[in-house]
């Protein structure tokens, strides 16, 4: 039995991740999405608001959970036994952020292996910051986020702008 971590901030979630969950549970027995922190962004959503939006959208794969954590995404890799890290690839300006993860993950712990899955093409240029900049000024974001991501955002936004 081979389970996979999905980490990321997703904040929020996108039509980008759910492919990526979707493919990954299709490779492994388990999948775990991880809701992690990443110090170097400054989230709209907290870790619970998150985790609800992915319960959402991929909360109904049966062999897909959801879970946040706040620390170290190789303490919470080792605490639910998974074998391997899974992240998309969008382009080669990925690369190098996420090689560095992946090396100073194993470096941390090198029981746990990190996979690459290439991106769909149609998803290439979607990212959750480029969705909430193209909400915060009044595009239409319902091509990159389910609905229930795209009310959550708006309703964000309508916060914002109070
Ligand atoms: O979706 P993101 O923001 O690219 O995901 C990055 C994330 C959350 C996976 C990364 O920041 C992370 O692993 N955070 C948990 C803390 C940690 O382990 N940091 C060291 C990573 S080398």
């Amino acid at each position: 039995m081979k389970t996979a971590i999905c980490p990321g901030s997703f904040d929020p979630v996108t039509y980008g991740h759910i492919d990526i969950i979707k493919r990954a549970a299709k490779i492994f027995d388990k999948v775990i999405v991880g809701v992690l922190v990443n110090v170097e962004k400054k989230p709209w959503f907290t870790i619970e608001e998150r985790t609800d939006l992915l319960k959402k959208t991929v909360g109904d794969i049966p062999n897909v959970e959801i879970e946040g954590f706040d620390g170290l995404l190789v303490d919470f890799a080792a605490e639910r036994n998974a074998d391997v890290i899974v992240k998309g690839l969008r382009a080669v300006s990925d690369f190098e952020y996420e090689f560095q993860m992946a090396l100073t993950n194993s470096k941390l712990n090198n029981n746990i292996e990190t996979v690459f899955l290439t991106t769909s093409a149609e998803n290439m240029y979607l990212s959750s910051s480029i969705v909430k900049q193209v909400g915060l000024l009044g595009g239409d974001i319902a091509p990159f986020v389910p609905e229930c991501v795209r009310d959550e955002i708006l309703q964000r936004i309508g916060k914002l702008n109070q």
